[in-house]
């Protein structure tokens, strides 16, 4: 792959932990499968990233992995548009991260917020562990390894994302200056051609001389077209315009999931770990019962008290699931008495019965056809392991290990 074709690669992961729920579905799965249609995707069941919290408790994690397969699939990530696979089943993800490992200062690991955080919320285990610490070297390297441009991530990974620039910059810093750099970059001018070499050494100057930010773009938007020099000559054409060496691992942008905050039972965000979830694949009866004890506006005490939608948690889920005739309904029958919250709730439950009962329908034949998600995983990392080993055949030789 060129280095151009990072730009429409996408790579995102997910930790396996069971079945998926509404906030996963809105926050995520919608947001990548509108993704597959327009860049080449690259979605990852990251099972080590769960050993990194759940070591001690891990005899589960084949039957969550394959429960997250299943309500992907089901949500219309689809194996024709994108690329889907499980982590372990890409050894490279782990050679990638060894030899990370090697130039990641133990200070910039330390610094990431999540990391102090996340022991403090997770107190009931000991992650006083190097695994745990690694993590987001981990993370960059299922990122690196893809040279994805974008990443498609919630706020909360922002600081992972930006972290893992910092390990490519360090890398490309460390191996992509090679001795005969310049002569090499010289080189590979020449083999533009004489027109496209000399636009592009003018605007390489007036970069470097005069700081032109349009000139670097215009540059870059040039090498992007060239298809007849080699890889690496393109890599050291991107490296020679900003002045340092190579661009052997690419530094990956994050596309912010648009906010959508699915509330939960209560009110508060919806979170498996809360027990505030409705799960993809809840049955009408589940779906009934966890309607059936939401709380709601406090002020209904009796049937004819008038209540107030803005104080009651059902109301936001209608938001989420119900039409404006209903939405309508409910307010002016909430504030006028005029219908009771059992009927309030119940129109709800159809709503979303409507929204979810197809999807339901699609993950009970996959679930029924487990061999059919397994080798849809299993081409998936075939696909994977191809851009992989690519990635690291570089890193090897940009590194040193080059035994041929
Ligand atoms: N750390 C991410 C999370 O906890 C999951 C993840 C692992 C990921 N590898 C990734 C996300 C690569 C994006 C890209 O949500
Ligand atoms: Fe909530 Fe609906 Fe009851 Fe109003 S009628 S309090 S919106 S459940």
């Amino acid at each position: 792959m060129s280095l151009n074709d990072s730009e429409r690669r996408v790579l995102s992961g997910m930790r396996p932990s069971g079945r998926l729920h509404l906030g996963h579905y809105h926050g995520v799965l919608k947001n990548w499968v509108r993704l597959q249609h327009e860049y080449d995707c690259f979605f990852c069941i990251v099972d080590w990233h769960a050993l990194t919290t759940e070591y001690a408790d891990s005899g589960q994690l084949s039957q969550h992995v394959m429960d997250m397969a299943v309500d992907w699939l089901a949500a219309g990530v689809s194996p024709s548009s994108a690329t889907l696979f499980v982590q372990s089943q890409v050894p490279e993800h782990a050679e990638l991260h060894l030899l990370l490992s090697m130039i990641c200062p133990l200070s910039w690991l330390e610094r990431v917020p999540s990391y102090k955080e996340q022991q403090e919320r997770h107190s009931g285990k000991d992650l006083s562990t190097y695994g745990f610490l690694g993590y987001p070297l981990l993370q960059a390297a299922d990122i690196l390894l893809y040279r994805a441009g974008q990443v498609p991530v919630g706020a909360d990974q922002l600081p992972h994302i930006e972290f893992a620039r910092e390990v490519a910059r360090r890398f490309n810093h460390l191996y992509g200056s090679e001795p005969d750099f310049e002569l090499k970059a010289e080189a590979a001018i020449g083999k533009l051609g004489k027109k496209v070499g000399k636009l592009y050494s003018n605007l390489r100057k007036a970069y470097q001389e005069q700081g032109d930010a349009e000139a670097l773009e215009t540059a870059r938007a040039l090498l992007k077209e060239q298809t007849s020099i080699t890889l690496g000559d393109q890599e050291r054409l991107y490296g020679y315009l900003e002045g340092g060496g190579k661009v052997i691992l690419n530094e990956p942008q994050p596309i912010l999931a648009e906010f959508s905050r699915v509330p939960g039972l209560d009110g508060q965000k919806m979170a498996k770990s809360s027990g505030n979830a409705i799960f993809l694949r809840d049955s009408d009866a589940e779906l009934e019962e966890k309607l059936r004890r939401m709380p709601t506006d406090p002020a209904r005490v009796h049937r004819d008290d008038p209540g107030e939608p803005q104080r009651c948690p059902v109301w936001s889920l209608h938001q989420l699931y119900s039409n404006d005739e209903q939405l309508h309904w409910v307010i002016e029958g909430c504030r006028s008495a005029s219908i009771g919250c059992l009927d309030c709730k119940s129109a709800l439950c159809s709503s979303l019965q409507t929204e979810l009962t197809p999807l339901q329908q699609r993950a009970f034949d996959y679930e029924e056809n487990p061999d059919l998600v397994r080798s849809i995983l299993a081409e998936g990392a075939e696909r994977a392991r191809d851009e992989a080993r690519n990635t690291l055949a570089e890193v090897r030789m940009a590194m040193g290990l080059n035994y041929r």
